[in-house]
């Protein structure tokens, strides 16, 4: 069936696509981000000259995806040390901008950690400031070297589980260059097939409610040329049951240290049809995401979000006459009650493999993972 889908990416724009950037003009530093709500439809970019604004673009969305955050929380604490605020109070405000995905918290304190150690070496302001962005800066550089490594563990195990190649694989969410220094996880793996010419087809999840999927994946796959076709969420069942999934790729928000994995709400009912389905689940994410310090899925902070996400479908920026809190077209009843988690976690008997910069994890236990991690920090 995969085959009767046959359109390919027909988007002839440049496959790079940088979402964030460091830029200095003559009125000062500034963070620049590719307003992801605003995609496919405009790529309009939002310039952030302070902590506070970048915090709302975290809530917002506009910024997103476990690496980038990551990266983004670093570049916002340097930010606020550059234009002399206070960095403790931006570094706390960031962090916590958004809860489940762990590489905020951690470029965050990276690069506050930056900025305390200059001044604690005795350095002033402006070169604890200047750490603070170097820190950034590198964070940034690694998580594209990571998503480079990444893809090609991910490819080589790819093959491994399906040696006959002519891969259909099924995503969820988004995770591709929009959400890192590099072309991404769970996407870059599938890009790495595609480029050798082992991709059948990419399966797009369109994600609701804020259509992460049809919104910015279907917009990566068509730059790439990929094969791509996107369905309803509720569309994966018979997608299995017919026989066209070979393998699921995601990303990941948080690791705990138990192997459980958090990431967009959807993924955990995808790991429970791959098993019936017997087909590999495979979680792509850097070691970054991995949270020793949490010690299972239930430990894990889960993000609720505002119920109008649900019960509005929201032309994000385009406000509609007549619409309920969030400016989207309402699909519900007013006053209607939403849930609305923004993750959802997956219990590591589920997943087959966690494919790592530094290495892969297979079978998901938490001794393996802790042995990965103190490699890493070895490295
Ligand atoms: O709410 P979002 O859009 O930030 O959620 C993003 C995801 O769930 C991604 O799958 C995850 O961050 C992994 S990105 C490599």
């Amino acid at each position: 069936m995969a085959d009767q889908y046959a359109q390919t990416g027909e988007d002839s724009r440049p496959t790079e696509i940088p979402a964030i950037r460091w830029e200095e003009p003559p009125e000062g530093p500034v963070l620049v981000l590719l307003d992801q709500t605003r995609l496919p439809a405009e790529e309009v970019e939002l310039v952030c000259t302070d902590a506070s604004a970048l915090v709302e673009a975290i809530r917002s969305l506009a910024v997103r995806g476990a690496p980038l955050l990551g990266i983004a929380g670093a570049y916002g604490v340097a930010l606020a040390a550059v234009r002399g605020f206070d960095v403790d109070e931006a570094a706390n405000a960031l962090a916590g901008a958004r809860p489940t995905a762990v590489n905020l918290a951690v470029g965050v304190r990276r690069a506050q950690d930056a900025h305390r150690t200059e001044f604690a070496k005795g350095g002033d302001a402006r070169q604890a400031a200047e750490a603070a962005l170097a820190a950034a800066r590198t964070l940034h550089r690694e998580d594209a070297e990571a998503s480079g490594r990444m893809a090609e563990r991910g490819l080589a195990l790819l093959d491994e589980l399906l040696p006959g190649g002519g891969h259909r694989i099924l995503t969820h969410c988004n995770t591709g260059a929009l959400v890192s220094g590099g072309e991404g996880t769970a996407f870059a793996v599938a890009l790495a097939a595609h480029r050798v010419g082992r991709l059948r087809r990419l399966w797009v999840d369109e994600t609701r409610p804020l259509l992460q999927g049809a919104r910015l994946t279907a917009y990566e796959a068509a730059r790439s040329g990929m094969a791509y076709t996107l369905l309803t969420d509720n569309a994966a069942g018979s997608l299995f049951a017919a026989g066209e999934v070979d393998a699921v790729l995601i990303g990941a928000d948080r690791i705990a240290a138990d192997g459980s994995v958090a990431n967009k709400v959807g993924s955990y009912p995808l790991a429970v049809l791959a098993r019936y389905h017997h087909v590999p689940f495979i979680v792509v994410a850097p070691v970054t995401t991995v949270d020793l310090d949490t010690p299972d899925g239930a430990s894990i902070e889960v993000e609720q979000r505002p119920g109008h996400e649900v019960t509005e479908l929201t032309a994000p920026q385009v406000p509609v006459a007549g619409a309920e809190a969030g400016g989207g077209v309402p699909v519900a009843p007013l006053g209607t009650q939403a849930y609305n988690p923004a993750f959802d976690v997956t219990p590591p008997e589920l997943v087959t493999a966690i494919v790592t910069e530094e290495g892969v994890v297979s079978p998901v236990t938490a001794e393996a993972l802790a042995a990965l991690c103190e490699k890493s920090r070895q490295a």
